[in-house]
């Protein structure tokens, strides 16, 4: 073999090439003469935690339901896994949606069912993935495993204090096996403890599911844990990007009001 072609053959990437798995340009959006977002953008790359962080009423959870076509922007573009979310129809956009795991503000169980129930319901709303005979209790069973709750599968709702009950709601979405997950204030109203379990969690899933996340947070420990890398959200804006590290000692006032 010629030394050339051994060269071209063994040759890597200088710079690997990430995936992107969202992609948003210019985003805009106002209710009325309320404008929201202003030209907000964003990439998550395959395998990456990324935290936004913005000011209570910026439009982190109006961005979030822009992202799954539960709000339809009033310009911009969003690319969720290649696709364009505004043009698609809403089979396109259910098919799209299985692969994205949602744990938004107050994610609730349903309070008639028991955790397995639970689990099993969004089986049951993607059914075509599964044949008719299909045995759900090994897979609810691993699902709760993974959330470390595998003794709560015949409980009721009302049967868990609050940080299980964001378990069960994020196991719910695991059992679908979800590329991207779409967490929207993870932490919030849990208790120090219960909030340092919680991203406890979010780190594992992203090992074991091999997950991509967007993370909203106003927890500043919770950034610090779970992030690869954040944007600030400032006035429907991206006002700075940067890891957390970098972030966290920046000089300038309105990044450091997010640290405080
Ligand atoms: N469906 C809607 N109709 C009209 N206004 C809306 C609607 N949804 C959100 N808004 C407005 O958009 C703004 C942003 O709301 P959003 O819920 O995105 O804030 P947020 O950044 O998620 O805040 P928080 O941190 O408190 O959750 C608010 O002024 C809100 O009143
Ligand atoms: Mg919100």
């Amino acid at each position: 073999m010629m030394k050339q072609e051994w060269h071209i053959q063994d040759a890597k990437p200088a710079v690997e090439v990430k995936r992107p798995m969202i992609k948003i340009r210019n985003l805009k959006k106002a209710f009325g003469d309320n404008t929201v977002l202003n030209g907000f953008d964003l990439d998550l790359f395959e395998g990456e935690n990324l935290v936004v962080m913005g000011k209570s009423g910026t439009g982190k959870s109006v961005m979030i339901k822009c992202l799954v076509g539960l709000i339809e922007p009033d310009s911009g573009s969003i690319e969720v896994m290649g696709k364009n979310i505004v043009k698609l129809n809403q089979v396109e956009l259910d098919d799209l949606r299985t692969d994205i795991g949602f744990l938004f503000q107050g994610s609730a169980l349903y309070d008639s069912m028991t955790v397995r129930e639970n689990l099993e319901f969004p089986l049951r709303r993607h059914k075509k993935r599964y044949a008719e005979n299909f045995d759900t209790t090994e897979l609810v069973t691993k699902t709760l495993n993974s959330v470390g709750l595998a003794h709560t599968i015949d409980l009721m709702p009302s049967e868990l204090s609050g940080g299980m009950k964001r378990r069960i709601a994020l196991a719910r979405t695991l059992i679908l096996k979800p590329k991207i997950i779409l967490y929207d204030e993870p932490t919030s109203g849990l208790d120090p403890i219960t909030s340092k379990e919680i991203v406890e969690l979010m780190r594992n899933v992203q090992r074991e599911y091999k997950t991509s996340a967007l993370i909203i947070t106003h927890d500043v420990d919770c950034a610090r844990v779970v992030s690869e890398r954040m944007i600030l959200l400032v006035d429907g804006v991206n006002y700075a990007e940067g890891t957390f590290a970098e972030l966290s000692k920046s000089e300038d006032e309105k990044i450091r009001a997010f640290f405080k």
